[in-house]
Order: C-alpha cells, then sequence, then structure tokens
C-alpha cells in the first residue's frame, strides 16, 4: 500500500518547496495539483470540456506560473464539473508506489481523506507576497493583492473550498526558513512511514 501525504494551504505558503522536498528525500512522487487548474485556467474557452480532455503536455506551458494564470485558475477551480473533471487523475496519481505528496487546497479533505500524513501549511500574507513576488518576479503589491483575491475566492467557493482538514497539522512557516519548515515536515514523516 502507497505512503500519501497531502499537503494544503493557500497560495504560496510553502507547500510546493515542502512537497518538492519530501517527495526527493523519500523518493515518492510528487503531483502540483495547482498546475491543473492552471492549466485548465490557461486555455481558455470552455473550462469544463478544458478539464475533461486535459493533456500532461498542457502542464508544460510555460506561462503557467504568473499571477494572472492563478488568477484565472481559482476562478475554474470554483466549477464543481471541473474539480469532478480532475479528480480520477488525481487519486490514480494518489496510488503510485512507493508513495506520493499531492499539494493543493483539497487533497486531505476530497482527494486523499485517508492519507497518511496531512500537513496545512500557512505563513502570513505579507511574507506569501514576498515569496511569491521574488519567485516571479513580479511586483510585491500587486501580488499580495492577487493572493489575497485569490484566497478569498478559494475559501468562500460552495466546492472542496481551501480549509484544513480536521486531522490535519498546521505548519506555520511565517518565521521558518525553508530549511526548517522541510525539516520539520520530515519529521513528521518519518514518524509515521515504516521504511523512513
Ligand atoms: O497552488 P496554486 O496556487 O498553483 O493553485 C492555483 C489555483 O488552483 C488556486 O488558487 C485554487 O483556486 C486552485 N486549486 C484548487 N484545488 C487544488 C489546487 C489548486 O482549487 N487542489
Amino acid at each position: 500500500m502507497p505512503f500519501t501525504i497531502a499537503i494544503d494551504g493557500p497560495a504560496a505558503s510553502g507547500k510546493g518547496t515542502i512537497s518538492r522536498a519530501l517527495a526527493e528525500r523519500f523518493g515518492f512522487h510528487h503531483l502540483d495539483t495547482g498546475l491543473l487548474y492552471r492549466a485548465v485556467g490557461a486555455r481558455g474557452g470552455d473550462p469544463i470540456g478544458a478539464a475533461r480532455m486535459l493533456d500532461p503536455d498542457d502542464l508544460k506551458r510555460p506561462d503557467l506560473r504568473s499571477n494572472e494564470a492563478g488568477q484565472a485558475a481559482s476562478r475554474v477551480a470554483a466549477i464543481p464539473e471541473v474539480r469532478d473533471a480532475l479528480v480520477t487523475f488525481q487519486r490514480d496519481f494518489a496510488l503510485r508506489e512507493p508513495g506520493a505528496v499531492l499539494d493543493g487546497r483539497d487533497i486531505g479533505t476530497v482527494i486523499c481523506p485517508e492519507a497518511h500524513l496531512k500537513l496545512y501549511v500557512i505563513a502570513s500574507d505579507e511574507v506569501r507576497a514576498r515569496r511569491r513576488a521574488a519567485e516571479i518576479g513580479a511586483d510585491e503589491a500587486e501580488t499580495l493583492a492577487a493572493l489575497r483575491e485569490r484566497d478569498a475566492r478559494d475559501s468562500a467557493r460552495a466546492t472542496a473550498p481551501l480549509c484544513a482538514a480536521a486531522d490535519a497539522i498546521t505548519l506555520d512557516t511565517t518565521a521558518m526558513s525553508i530549511g526548517e519548515a522541510v525539516s520539520r515536515a520530515i519529521a513528521e514523516v518519518e514518524s509515521r512511514y515504516p521504511k523512513a
């Protein structure tokens, strides 16, 4: 039975960095589920059709990281049929041996409610905006406004809103270095993963 790690949290909280580091450390597969929604948003046209026809090559588009792609993603992510169309791909991915790390907004609550470890990664709005603006080379104030708009939409939507699963461990990375946040996450996996 593969080991499953669910990592959720608001935009730019550090969940992507932590997920990649855990996958590397334990030899697990990693899926950034935000990319699926970004790719659907970037296709334009009918988002439900785009989600049903999503091709792995769509995830390689170079423009998916921008603030605009994030906004488009969060708009299509509020459509229940778009979310439904992406469930099977994510659940199948979670079954890959020897394990998988999936990061997003609803992994611990909807996609993998039986995950062996659930982390809910948060950080202050200002720290998240600073990190994301530096990562994508965008203006910090503009990025802060974009993150807040996206978080509000993601938290308020009726289907699979952004929220911590009841059994998730919250990791506040506001005052942590990347190394500290990753060490904390590794320790949580080690205490649960029999082969660690
Ligand atoms: O994680 P990232 O910021 O790339 O996600 C982009 C958008 O995709 C989020 O703002 C959210 O609306 C949507 N998303 C989602 N569920 C996920 C992952 C992302 O609704 N599991």
